[in-house]
């Protein structure tokens, strides 16, 4: 498969993954479970992006350099995220702020490969 294949293939998981955390973040007006459709896109997201992310890496000749391995601790924050709503470690308008806070630090590490 080509690099530019996996590339649309991580945007797609970074998307799947943006609208699972909105799902799950959203919460429901009784209080009661989530729907497990969101959990589904937040956890396959995080799958397809990673496997996608890595993919790319590897192809394009990137290799896994400083900035990679920052968004690599981005994932891991955002895979925690809901968990951590769940336990009580983070209120909900926090998760939300926190969201858009490590989705743009991610994009700007792809765009301006500081390290
Ligand atoms: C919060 C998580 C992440 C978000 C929001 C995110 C988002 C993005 C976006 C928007 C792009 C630009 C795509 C394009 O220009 O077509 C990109 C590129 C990239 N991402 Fe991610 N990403 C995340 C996590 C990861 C992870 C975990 C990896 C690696 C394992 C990774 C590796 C890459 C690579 C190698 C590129 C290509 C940069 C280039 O064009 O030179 N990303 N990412």
């Amino acid at each position: 498969m080509s690099p530019e294949f996996y590339r649309l293939l991580h945007v797609i998981g970074v998307l799947m993954l943006f609208l699972g955390l909105g799902g799950v973040l959203a919460g429901t007006r009784d209080g009661g479970k989530t729907p497990p459709l969101y959990l589904a896109l937040h956890g396959i997201g995080l799958l397809v992006m990673l496997i996608a992310g890595i993919g790319y890496a590897h192809k394009s000749g990137i290799g896994f350099p400083s900035w990679v391995i920052a968004k690599i601790g981005c994932w891991v924050l955002l895979a925690a995220l809901p968990t951590l709503v769940k336990k009580g470690l983070l209120i909900r308008p926090a998760a939300i702020a926190l969201v858009i806070a490590v989705g743009a630090a991610a994009v700007w590490l792809a765009q301006s490969k500081p390290f």
